[in-house]
């Protein structure tokens, strides 16, 4: 079956890493379609950004859902209901919880700013900074109930310079973002991986194999 190469993007932010899906699939370096953008904050920056690429475009504040798993499951109802096949978190600023990852297992990618295991969670260009570390970078990885903590699919390492700040880190690694984030999507889409426990393991193609 061929796989299902409609996006489903979720933002809360700025939306560059979305600029650069957007960038990727007009340029054809990335075959796929972004069904939907969603974002849980109105005042997103990105909503322009998809708008202006003509891609629908939907607020849904967590605010109006109940409890989590209800924003969650409304979520995944929007995305099916658009026949979205793998969704992107891009810059979502929500934890996702079993409503959202049930209904898409192994269907989920999220990006973060540095090389995981190191530095989860917020700030993580900070944490980098103040922990003094030498190298840092950008981690494309499967979600999964833990927060920053599924299989890693792709990871750019990024040098911190002497004098770096955290934002002049975050600036550098962003540049990285855009290239690894659709660099991801296609390795996710064009399905020649399986996972072993937490190991994201690319096949080997039919010539390496034979050889
Ligand atoms: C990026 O640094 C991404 O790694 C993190 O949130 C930021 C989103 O930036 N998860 P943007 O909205 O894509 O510009």
């Amino acid at each position: 079956m061929a796989a299902n190469r409609r996006l489903g993007v979720l933002i809360s932010g700025r939306g560059s890493n979305l600029q650069a899906l957007i960038a990727a699939i007009d340029s054809g370096q990335l075959d796929a379609t972004i069904a939907v953008v969603i974002s849980n904050r109105e005042d997103a920056g990105g909503l322009e950004r998809s708008r202006a690429a003509g891609i629908e475009s939907i607020i849904m504040s967590h605010r109006n859902f109940g409890s989590r798993d209800d924003y969650d499951c409304a979520l995944a109802r929007a995305l099916h209901a658009r026949d979205v096949g793998l969704v992107c978190l891009a810059g979502f600023m929500r934890l996702v919880g079993a409503g959202l990852i049930d209904a898409f297992p192994n269907r989920i990618l999220n990006i973060h700013p540095s090389l995981l295991p190191a530095f989860p969670g917020l700030d993580a260009q900070k944490q980098a900074i103040e922990h003094g570390v030498k190298v840092s970078g950008v981690t494309v990885h499967l979600v999964t109930a833990e927060l920053d903590g599924g299989p890693i699919v792709v990871q750019r390492a990024v040098p911190v310079m002497p004098g770096d700040t955290a934002e002049s880190l975050a600036a550098r690694i962003l540049e990285e973002e855009h290239r690894a984030y659709p660099e991801a999507i296609k390795v996710i889409l064009d399905g020649r991986w399986r996972l072993e426990g937490r190991r994201f393991i690319l096949a080997r193609s039919p010539i390496s194999a034979s050889t």
